[in-house]
């Protein structure tokens, strides 16, 4: 077995939950009392923007009460204290990675805090709520939208992931219920390309046959354990 220098870390919204965040796939299924299908595709923010846009400025409204837990935090002290190579991948649009501090991050799924023109396809930070009719800063449409990735729709940096997954030597999934895809196959990759891959969630996800080691408890405790036994052995 070859000796860990490169780790990519896939979280998905279990992580967040500790922190007051639903996840999607909760009892009853719901989202915040919406359909994900109804909130989260192309087709209805073209149907109803009004709902779309209320939806997604509620939850970033609620990035204002809720705090990095230890998960995030451990994360945090691991890109801080990993030599070697280390790239956090989250499914997660909330910034409760970067507000713990980490760096080494890509939000494939979007950001909360961002606007993205669907008429020029700029992005830029964004606070408070997204009224349908604002303004784009970079081409002046109208067509400002939440900077979420819709199911249908093609994840962020892609490319990126794919690059740090083929490299990896430890591929670790935390808080993700494994049923969403491209996110979902990154443990295929990762093994197929040789890496040891280990899951860290509240109950077995629907690939937790995939994994090399699952480990199921809340994030705050096994994540900050995990980050310690890595830094402790430290086989850069
Ligand atoms: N600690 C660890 N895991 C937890 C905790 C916790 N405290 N609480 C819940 N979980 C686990 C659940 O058991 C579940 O397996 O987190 C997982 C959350 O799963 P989902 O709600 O499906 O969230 P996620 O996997 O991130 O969803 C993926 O689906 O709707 C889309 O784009 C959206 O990014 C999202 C994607």
């Amino acid at each position: 077995m070859r000796d860990i220098h490169n780790i990519v870390i896939l979280t998905g919204a279990g992580l967040s939950a500790e922190s007051g965040i639903a996840t999607f796939r909760g009892p009853g299924g719901l989202w915040e009392g919406h359909r994900v299908e109804d909130v989260c595709t192309p087709q209805a923010l073209a149907r109803n923007p009004e709902l779309v846009h209320r939806f997604y400025d509620a939850r970033r409204a609620k990035l204002a009460e809720v705090e990095p837990n230890a998960a995030h935090l451990a994360l945090a002290r691991l890109d801080t204290e990993w030599p070697g190579e280390l790239l956090i991948v989250t499914q997660n649009v909330d910034d409760l990675h970067e507000r713990a501090g980490a760096e080494r991050l890509i939000h494939m799924h979007g950001e909360l805090k961002s606007a993205l023109c669907a008429q020029c396809g700029d992005r830029r930070p964004w606070e408070g709520s997204l009224p349908p009719e604002s303004l784009c800063a970079a081409c002046g449409a109208a067509a400002l939208r939440p900077d979420i990735v819709f199911f249908g729709e093609m994840p962020y940096r892609m490319e990126a992931i794919e690059r740090a997954l083929a490299r990896a030597d430890l591929f670790v999934s935390i808080g993700t219920s494994g049923a969403v895809y491209p996110a979902a196959g990154f443990v295929q990759t990762a093994r197929y390309c040789g890496a040891r891959t280990l899951e860290l969630n509240l109950e077995p996800s629907e690939g937790s046959f995939l994994f090399g080691e699952s480990r199921m408890g809340p994030a705050g405790e096994l994540v900050p354990t995990w980050v310690d036994e890595v830094l402790a052995a430290r086989l850069v």
